[in-house]
Order: C-alpha cells, then structure tokens, then sequence
C-alpha cells in the first residue's frame, strides 16, 4: 500500500526519490508524487495519478524539475480517503507552499481536526485525511516551532495510525519525520541521510539503518540525526539488521520478479530451516521464540492467524500440531477471528502468520488475542515489522524481500517455519519418539532439493497450461494437506490470471458443488501417494464420470495417478504434511503460465496490494 521515500543531501535528490519510489511499487499503489526543495529556497511538486502507471508518467512530468535540488520527498499511494487523483496524492502543501508532507496510514478523527482548520481559514485542496497533518504542522510553525518541535507539538492531537515525513523550503537538508504503527526507517549513506517506510526503497542508498519508534520524532540531516519522544526527551534509535542487499530487490535477468522469487525457493526454504533443526536427531532450536520448554509444554491449544496464503500455510501448520504435538490446533482468517467471540487465554499460544508483519487484519488479530491473554508469537519475513515487535515472540523466515505482490518464496519458508514449530512443540511435550522426529527432520532437511527438482518442471507445467489454461472455470481438489494445497493453487490462479477458481474438499463435492461439473470443467487434484490417495482416486472418479477434465497432482512417475488423469504435474514424492512445500511449484507455475498467456502483469495484478494495511 502507501509507501515514503525522502532524502536530504543528495546530488541527484530526484533520482534517489525515484528510484526509491520505483523499490517501493510492489506494495501496491494508484498515484504518485515527490516534492523537492529547490536552491532557490522554493517547494516544487509534481503527481501523477495515470492508473497503475503513475511512476512512468510522474517521469514524464519531471524534465522541468529544478537542478542542484539536494533534498525532498516522495509518496507512493493506495487511496482510502478520496479517489485516486493528482489532487489527493500525496506530497500534500500546506497553505503557504512552504511545507511539504507524505503520510502512510489512517488520521481517524480528521474530519474534526479539518474542520477546526477550516475556522481558522485554511483552506484544503485534497478529499485525504493526510492534508490535516501539514495544516496543523503550518500552525505550530507560525506559532514559533521549529519543523521537528511543530511535528511533535501536533501528534498529541491525532488519532489513527501514522508514517509521515515534512520537508520545509526554508530548511534545505533537513527531513523531519515521525510514526505511530505504520514503519519508518532511516539511515546514512554516502553523504546522504534516507527516510523510508520499507527498507526496500533505501537499499544500495544507505549503509546502516535504524528503525524509528512508535511516537518518536526523527531529525535527520546528512551526516546527522536527532530522535525524540513527543515530550522531547532524546531517545536512542534502534539499529535495523538487514540480511540482504540491493540485488535482492532487483530483478536479476529474470522477466519478473515472480520468476525470480519461484526459483529463490530452494534458499529461503533452505535459510529458514538453518540452524533450527538438526536432521540426524530432530533436536530443533527455536531459542528465539522466547518461550522456553516449560512454557511451550504448558499450552494447551494453538491458534493460527493469518490471511490469504499466511492462512494456507497455516491450515498446514495447524495439521502438523495436531499430527506431531498432538495439540488441538485451529487455523483462521484473521478478519474472522477478530470479531469472534474467540475463546483463547494464557493456555492459548496464538501464531500471527504475515509475511509483511504489517496486514491489518492480522494485526488486530494478534492485538485481540493478547488482550484476552493468549501468549501471542508472530512467523514473519519483515524484520522489526509490527507484528514482530508486538509478539512475545517471533519466528522470521529468511526469504529475503518479496516484491511480487502473489506470495511465492514466503510461502514455502512459512510451510518451513511452521512444521520446525509444530516438530518444536511435539518435543517439548514428548509427543514424538526421538525416531518419528528424526525421520520428519531429515524429510524436512530434504525439502530444498525436492523444490529444485519441482522447479525442474516447468515444461511439464507450460504444456499443461497450453492445453487447458483457457478453461474458465477450475475446481482444486484436496483432502488433508492437498485441501490448503488445493486452497494455495486456486488463489494463485485467481490472484494472477483472473479466473474462477474454487477449492473444495475433495470429499465434500458430492454435497453439492459436484452440480457444476460439466464437460470442459478442469478439475485440479491433490493425487500424492499418502493415506488418502485411494479416497482422491475415487473422488477423481466422479468428477470424471461427470465430463471434467482431471489435472492430477501427483508423485513422480505415478502411472496409476497418470492412468485416471488427462494429465500431470509430477512432484518428488514426500511424507504427507510436507506434501504443499514441494507441491505449491507446478501449481504456482501453472497460475504464471495461465496469466502470461493471457497477457496479465505476474507482478502487480489488479487490485491487489502486497501489504494490506487497511481493514
Ligand atoms: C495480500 C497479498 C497476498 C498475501 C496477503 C497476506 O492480500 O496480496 O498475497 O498472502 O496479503 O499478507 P501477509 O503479509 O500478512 O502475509
């Protein structure tokens, strides 16, 4: 969604701000716009809100920008308050021109704060709930603050969650900026000092980055910075490790990024398991959960938490616990569970699983769950992200940054993570003989080269999407771990190629979605040898004898699969929870294929965001 770039000290102070911008597209975002500080001590702004191309045509517009400019901001958006236009994307003015202002986030009692502002006669140009912040800034100022004591001065006043960064056309080099829940980091490069709201934007600009604290007031200049509580206290910053370097958020020859994260795979299964789990034993180390053995052995039930294909690595993870720690364990939509009555307290451990660390939903999921006193655990890829910081603790895959807004890498690393939790819990509460854990340990160690072999694949899968992938409707079949397998594979297809797609239990069809089978109906199915495969066989039956044509997801070489199917995506064969990490390849690929043919933008497919910071 919304993402801030800024820069102050800079040569090419636009460049930076672009290319920041350009780090920051993933996201998601309908409209674009940088403001810099001109050496003549003026605010020049441009925006753009051309749909989905907003960064192309904002360089269009950029030829008369003002040379020698060393500082400024910029703004990706994702509207919520007011459509996407030129005049409601950000870097907002306040009503001098001498302020400029980017804001991620929600100001929830805007309304009131505008409507005290239009008294007093400002006047407003946009529909957005950010412009309030850099008219109430513009007061403070004229009251006699400087930039950093005006912003801080405001912020008692608002309400709703915030990033946001000022620059001022009198204070060239000077970026002031400040957060409540929505991310801010900043650094130092090179002579330049760097703000961001993803650490993304600033990679390759900046060596060494901090993360700015909820309610904290950054002061950064080249060379230097100040940070503050809102009652002016200097507080020390926190430093940012980041594990990866530019090249991780850059394409790397690949057409997309999606590509290049599917092929990523085998590393980020292979980085997150390392050093957590040893395949000759099974010993597993999880020191960072902070929830020693004693802790972990007191739960009485888990909770999973997550959205979109968290959630289906979480369904996975839910079977895992109850299968090894013999656990019960659910998993739900973090949307849904918030506004349930939920019962869960300290005998609950809850797992928020959010690749960004940032998904809304989520996060008031895991928030609900701590206030009625469950121990609350956050799996996540992003480093010091929200949820990580308001968990009692965290588990991070280390897939290394996803850009492609359907989740590919991070999905498998979170199938990694939740099986070593799921094996973690079943020892600390001796629900396993040491022989049982060190089989599933070694099969896991195994993970890597079987998605290598998956990915080895691709022809297989092109050819399948050459013969059916104009279907208009799919129906993905599974039972156990092929159901969020089956659920995982449906949503890619729709994510990227804009096609009905629905998942069902296998079982279930014969209750009543079977009545849409018809010739020409592509039925995908979840056909790994496993203790279910007779019972899928059937099932892969009626759908034949219904007219559907059969994709069967099956081991290698499985002849007997083959024989019922009109065709296969063959998979290294594995124990059955760890089915969907090898799996998910062909299914992935299959959604790819179907979408390039028809012309879709693998990356950024319509209307979705990567991080969902709204409810
Ligand atoms: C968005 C993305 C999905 C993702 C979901 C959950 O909807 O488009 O690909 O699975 O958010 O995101 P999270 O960051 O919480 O895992």
């Amino acid at each position: 969604m919304c993402g801030i770039i800024g820069v102050a000290g800079a040569h090419d102070a636009l460049g930076v701000l672009l290319g920041g911008l350009e780090r920051l597209e993933y996201r998601g975002y309908d409209s674009a716009g940088v403001a810099l500080v001109a050496p003549d001590g003026v605010l020049w702004r441009r925006r753009s809100a051309e749909r989905a191309t907003s960064l192309v045509h904002l360089e269009a517009a950029l030829p008369d920008a003002p040379a020698g400019s060393t500082s400024g901001i910029g703004h990706t958006r994702w509207a919520t308050h007011g459509a996407p236009t030129v005049a409601n994307a950000h870097p907002h003015l306040d009503c001098t021109g001498h302020l400029a202002l980017v804001h991620n986030g929600i100001i929830e009692n805007h309304r009131a704060l505008m409507a005290e502002l239009v008294e007093r006669g400002h006047a407003f140009t946009s529909e957005t709930d950010s412009e309030v912040l850099v008219h109430l800034v513009e007061e403070a100022r004229a009251a006699g603050a400087d930039l950093a004591e005006a912003l801080r001065t405001i912020l008692d006043r608002v309400h709703g969650d915030f990033a946001v960064a000022v620059v001022a056309a009198d204070q060239p080099d000077l970026l002031v900026a400040a957060r409540r829940t929505s991310p801010l980091v900043f650094g130092h490069g090179a002579g330049v000092a760097v703000l961001a709201s993803d650490v993304a934007a600033v990679l390759g600009t900046a060596e060494a980055l901090h993360a700015l604290g909820d309610d904290e007031v950054l002061a950064l200049r080249p060379g230097r910075f100040s940070v503050t509580d809102l009652a002016g206290r200097p507080v020390a910053p926190r430093p940012l490790e980041v594990r990866y370097g530019l090249e991780a958020a850059r394409k790397g020859g690949f057409d997309d990024f999606m590509s290049k994260e599917m092929a990523e795979q085998p590393h980020a299964v292979a980085d997150t398991l390392l050093g957590r789990l040893d395949p000759a034993t099974g010993a597993t180390d999880l020191e960072e959960l902070a929830l020693g053995r004693d802790q972990l052995a007191g739960v009485e039930r888990v909770v999973f938490v997550a959205c979109g294909s968290s959630y289906h690595a979480s369904l996975v993870g839910r079977q895992a616990v109850e299968a090894w720690a013999h656990l019960p364990a659910e998993a739900e939509v973090a949307s849904e569970f918030r506004y349930r009555d939920a019962v869960v307290g300290p005998e609950v451990l809850v797992v928020a699983v959010s690749q960004s660390g940032e998904s809304a939903d989520t996060l008031h999921a895991l928030r609900e769950a701590r206030r009625r006193g469950a121990r609350a655990i956050t799996v996540t890829n992003v480093v010091d992200s929200l949820m990580a910081r308001e968990a009692d603790g965290v588990l991070y895959t280390r897939a290394g940054p996803e850009i492609g807004v359907a989740s590919t890498k991070c999905h498998l690393a979170q199938l990694a993570i939740l099986e070593v939790l799921a094996l973690h819990l079943a020892r600390a509460r001796d629900a396993l003989s040491p022989a049982t854990a060190g089989e599933l340990a070694g099969a896991l160690a195994g993970v890597p080269a079987a998605i290598e072999q998956a990915l080895g694949r691709a022809a297989q899968v092109a050819a399948v999407a050459d013969r059916f992938g104009g279907a208009e409707h799919f129906y993905f079949l599974g039972r156990r771990a092929g159901l969020p397998l089956a659920m995982e594979g449906a949503l890619k297809l729709k994510e990227l190629a804009y096609v009905r797609a629905e998942a069902y239990p296998a079982g279930e069809m014969k209750h009543g979605p079977i009545a849409l089978i018809e010739p020409g109906s592509v039925v995908v199915a979840m056909a790994t040898r496993g203790p279910l495969w007779d019972k899928v066989a059937a099932n892969i039956a009626e759908m034949r004898a219904r007219g559907a044509t059969i994709v069967a997801v099956c081991d290698d070489g499985d002849e007997e699969t083959a024989a019922i199917a009109d065709a296969v995506l063959e998979v290294p064969p594995l124990p059955e929870l760890l089915v969907p990490l090898a799996a998910a390849v062909p299914l992935q690929r299959f959604a790819y294929e179907v979408a390039r043919r028809r012309g879709h933008d693998v990356d950024r497919p319509r209307n979705l965001a990567k991080v969902v910071t709204v409810e």
